[in-house]
C-alpha cells in the first residue's frame, strides 16, 4: 500500500478477530507514534502498550466510548515533565499527530485501529490514569484499539472531501 492509499483509506474500526498483533508490528506501530513530529522537538509523550485480558476488560469498563473487543490498546500519554517548558496546548498537538501516526501505521500493516477520546476531559485522564497505574507526571491522551479487522467489520472508507471545507485565496 502506498502513502497515499494508506492515508485515503484508513477508517476506524471498531470490531476485531481476536488474532494477536505479532511484536514486530506492535514495535513499527511505537516507531511510528515516535516518528511524529512535536513542538521543538520535544517529544512529550510516553505509550502505554496493553495486552493483557484483565486489563483490556478494565479498561472497557473505564471507557465510555470504548467498548471494542480489541487484543491490543496503546494509550499515548503527555509526559507532563518534558512537557513542562511548552504551552499545554502543544503538547496536546504532539500527542494528537502520535496518534494518528499509528492510526496510520495500523492501517498500513493490515490492521485496523480507532482512536477513543480522553484528553481534554479531566476526569477521564484522572480515571484512565488510576486504571493503568500511572503517577501524576503522565497523563493519558488517547486510547487505540488496534487488531485485525474481523470479518464482521463492514464499516466503508468514506469520502470526506468537502470543496465547500476549502477557502481558496
Ligand atoms: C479526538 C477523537 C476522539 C474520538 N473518540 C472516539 C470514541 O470515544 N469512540 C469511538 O468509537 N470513536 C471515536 N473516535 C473515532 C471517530 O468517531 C471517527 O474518526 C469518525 O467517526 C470518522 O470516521 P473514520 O475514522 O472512519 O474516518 C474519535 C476520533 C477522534 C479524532
Amino acid at each position: 500500500m502506498d502513502n497515499i492509499e494508506t492515508i485515503l483509506t484508513r477508517k476506524s474500526v471498531r470490531d476485531f478477530a481476536s488474532k494477536e498483533v505479532e511484536k514486530e508490528k506492535i514495535d513499527l506501530l511505537l516507531k511510528g507514534a515516535m516518528a511524529s513530529p512535536s513542538a521543538m522537538n520535544r517529544q512529550p509523550w510516553k505509550f502505554v502498550v496493553v495486552t493483557n485480558k484483565d486489563k483490556i476488560e478494565e479498561i472497557k469498563k473505564a471507557m465510555p466510548f470504548g467498548k471494542h473487543n480489541a487484543p491490543l490498546i496503546i494509550v499515548p500519554c503527555i509526559d507532563e515533565i518534558a512537557a513542562s517548558l511548552l504551552n499545554k496546548g502543544l503538547a496536546a498537538c504532539d500527542l494528537a499527530a502520535s496518534s494518528e501516526n499509528i492510526l496510520l501505521m495500523a492501517h498500513s500493516l493490515s490492521l485496523g485501529a480507532v482512536w477513543c477520546a480522553i484528553y481534554p476531559n479531566k476526569m477521564q485522564i484522572k480515571k484512565m490514569r488510576k486504571v493503568l497505574g500511572l503517577s501524576l507526571t503522565l497523563s493519558p491522551f488517547s486510547c487505540i484499539y488496534i487488531g485485525y479487522p474481523s470479518d464482521s467489520d463492514k464499516s466503508k472508507v468514506k469520502d470526506k472531501f468537502k470543496e465547500k471545507n476549502i477557502i481558496r485565496i
